[in-house]
């Protein structure tokens, strides 16, 4: 337990904390000050690694001047201006920068303010790209057990992790799930991509049969499942998917909040998979999590498709009031100069061998039951305490913390994603760390 020192809030009550046991949590606060590079410091001045680059946003890690500055120089030039049927320069100069690294024709994008909106905004654009074309029967979402896609209604409702959904009613109707891909019994400690596995893809086969490919727009699935305790997809899994969408018309939709600026080595993972979506969202890593902002990627053909309504119409029903906002867009346009400059949209490539290895160095261990990789992301399961799922893994956050390192837990799932800077000597402390932690 940390002990409050003078720079602990007195009372911590107002703050109905997101995604946090909060009762548990103020009763025994775990608060990080300030940060710089890979670590952050906590207010008793204890220095914590960083293994989850924040919440798999600070690819290109902490307190990055160029990005301070760029911020600093938009809000005093720009503060704020509507995007609504008007414009400012930086929000173009930021959309022709992105358009640079996304592949094929993804070249048009819509900006949000976070994954859950820009999942929300993909969804919505496939149903009115098909109803634009004179197919507005295809109205029926498909996403996949155990996917993560935010915290919307429309993301919970094609997510499917059961304490996200189970609260919140009855969801989006016209929605349908194709099987997950995690399968310990076949694939467990896989190095990468796992062998067993392709086939599940079929099932989207049957999803059609049974509805008729008439009636769906949309298959949507991250390439990796991140949230749900680092779901790999099965090797050519993601081409097969892509194959039974375009026998079916149906729009493939990657959602890349974070797999999208260079978690697996390439600046995407359809560059990685080489699968290309028609629809991409991103967040986090878009501005390294400094401003919060997301952006959607369409292919031409799905933004050619709404800009033959009559001249004069707005040829799409949605945007948010900080769609662009320029002071996020000047983080942006920072974030991706230090990224093509540093290299950071492949260097996870580079040191995904040295990562693969320190991962899997934890086989073995006590109660650990898989362990899972890919890029610079990592997962390692733990067999669950009996009747009382998720304590182990918990139980390993707390000491990790203690004894300096970040890390993030689903269940009794150990994530690690750190941000895209980190050096060998620091994967050697997260793992030796964990190992430390999980030999006693
Ligand atoms: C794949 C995916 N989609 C969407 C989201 C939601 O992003 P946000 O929390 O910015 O709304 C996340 C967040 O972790 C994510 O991993």
């Amino acid at each position: 337990m940390i002990t409050p020192s003078p720079a602990t809030p007195q009372d911590l009550e107002a703050f109905w904390m997101p995604f946090t046991a909060n009762r548990q949590f103020k009763a025994a606060p775990r608060l990080l000050e300030r940060a710089e590079g890979m670590h952050y410091w906590t207010p008793d001045g204890r220095q914590v690694l960083d293994g989850v680059a924040g919440l798999w946003c600070v690819n290109a890690g902490h307190g990055r001047r160029e990005i301070t500055e760029a911020v600093s120089r938009q809000i005093g030039k720009l503060d704020f201006a509507p995007t609504f049927q008007m414009g400012h320069p930086i929000a173009f100069e930021f959309a022709n920068r992105l358009i640079r690294h996304t592949p094929g024709d993804l070249d048009h994008v819509f900006f949000t303010n976070s994954g859950s909106e820009s999942v929300d905004t993909a969804l919505k654009i496939a149903i009115a790209y098909h109803r634009a074309r004179g197919e507005g029967t295809r109205q029926r979402l498909i996403g996949r057990e155990k996917g993560y896609h935010g915290v919307g209604f429309g993301g919970i409702s094609v997510g499917g992790m059961v304490n996200n959904r189970k609260s919140f009613g009855s969801l989006l109707t016209g929605v349908d799930h194709l099987p997950h891909t995690l399968d310990l019994s076949r694939n467990a400690f896989s190095k990468g991509l796992p062998e067993w596995g392709t086939h599940l893809a079929d099932d989207l086969e049957r999803i059609v049969q049974l509805h008729d490919a008439s009636t769906i727009a949309a298959v949507i699935v991250e390439p990796l499942s991140g949230s749900a305790g680092v779901v790999l997809p099965p090797r050519d899994y993601l081409k097969r998917l892509r194959e039974i969408c375009d026998r079916h018309g149906i729009l493939l939709i990657f959602d890349e909040v974070i797999t999208g600026f260079g978690r697996l080595g390439q600046p995407f993972g359809a560059q990685f998979f080489d699968v290309l979506p028609d629809i991409m969202t991103t967040a986090k890593g878009l501005t390294n999590g400094a401003i919060p902002m997301g952006a959607v990627f369409v292919r031409k053909q799905v933004y050619d498709a709404f800009m033959s309504a009559p001249e004069g119409a707005i040829e799409l029903f949605h945007g948010y009031t900080y769609s662009g906002h320029p002071v996020a867009c000047a983080a942006g346009i920072a974030t991706q100069r230090i990224y093509e400059e540093e290299g950071l949209l492949t260097r996870a490539g580079e040191l995904a061998p040295y990562w693969q290895e320190a991962a899997h160095s934890l086989k073995g261990l006590p109660h650990v039951i898989d362990i899972r990789n890919l890029g610079l992301i990592a997962g390692i399961e733990l067999e669950p305490v009996a009747g009382k799922p998720g304590s182990r893994a918990f139980g390993v956050f707390r000491t990790a913390f203690e004894r300096g390192l970040l890390i993030r837990v689903t269940g009794d799932i150990i994530a690690l994603s750190p941000p895209l800077i980190i050096e060998k000597a620091q994967i050697d402390q997260i793992f030796g760390t964990l190992a430390d932690i999980l030999r006693n």
